[in-house]
């Protein structure tokens, strides 16, 4: 059962939404923001936006402190009005630049650089300073950046599950790679994101874990949903008819 929920204005609160590629988080991140009416903060398309930067100044990914210096100088900026939210880099937008193959291959790399990550978390904070109403996705939400979030998940599957799904969604836009060079580009990928020193990819220590093997991204939106009820319900202002069952002690 889908539960209407409504945030009294002047709550703040921070959902962060962490996991490995593949397990649909940006897509249940975005739903389940316009659902509680938050905003959703993609911090993946973060350090896209810096990646995509590089290639296109000729900046090679691996030089550390060249990239460095780009992101400590580039400004990220996302518009809101808009659904899903558009993000700028220095004014420019990025649009479906960012999800080429070139730079889902460049931003593994970037993403282990220290202070790139250092300037993205920094900027991540300042966002939810002035946007504290806010779903936000990515690997270290929950561990690193917002360790204090009022509610912290983590979203798992296995890797052929995220393997098969991604052939699908290829498959739908006329692209067939074959599912086993998928599954090792997925495994590759969860490899680097657990393996870096700053950030990594982990389940962050009492966060309520989802498996999304075998559920639809509705029943995935169902369940944070009810999992930030139940962890923030003192937040919400539930209709009345919930409320009594939540009262009488019955499931909404
Ligand atoms: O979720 P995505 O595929 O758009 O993420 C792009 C890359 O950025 C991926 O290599 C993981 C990395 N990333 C990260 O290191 N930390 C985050 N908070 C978000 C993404």
């Amino acid at each position: 059962m889908q539960l209407m929920m409504t945030l009294t204005a002047t709550a703040s609160i921070i959902v962060t939404i962490d996991g490995p590629a593949g397990t649909g988080k940006s897509t249940v991140a975005s739903s389940l923001a316009r659902r509680l009416g938050l905003e959703f903060l993609d911090t993946g398309a973060m350090y896209r936006a810096i990646a995509w930067r590089a290639l296109e100044k000729s900046i090679d990914p691996r030089d550390a402190a060249a990239v460095a210096a780009l992101a400590l100088r580039s400004t990220l900026r996302f518009d809101w009005k808009v659904d899903p939210p558009e993000l700028f880099i220095d004014g420019c937008a990025c649009g479906e630049s960012i999800r080429t193959p070139e730079v889902t291959a460049a931003v593994a790399i970037i993403a282990c650089n220290l202070e790139v990550r250092r300037a993205m978390v920094r900027q991540q904070r300042a966002i939810a300073a002035a946007h504290p109403r806010l779903v936000t996705e990515g690997r270290d939400q929950g561990s690193a950046v917002f360790p204090d979030a009022t509610v912290r998940i983590y979203l798992d599957a296995a890797p052929e599950i995220r393997a098969r799904r991604r052939a699908e969604q290829l498959r739908a836009k006329g692209v067939n790679i074959e599912a086993e060079i998928i599954l090792q580009s997925i495994l590759s990928r969860d490899a680097s994101d657990r393996a870096r020193s700053e950030g990594p990819l982990v389940r962050p220590e009492g966060a309520d874990v989802v498996d999304t093997g075998d559920l639809d991204v509705e029943r995935v939106v169902d369940a944070l949903e009810a999992i930030v009820r139940i962890r923030a319900g003192a937040m919400y202002e539930l209709p009345a008819h919930i409320e009594s069952a939540v009262d009488d002690g019955e499931a909404p």
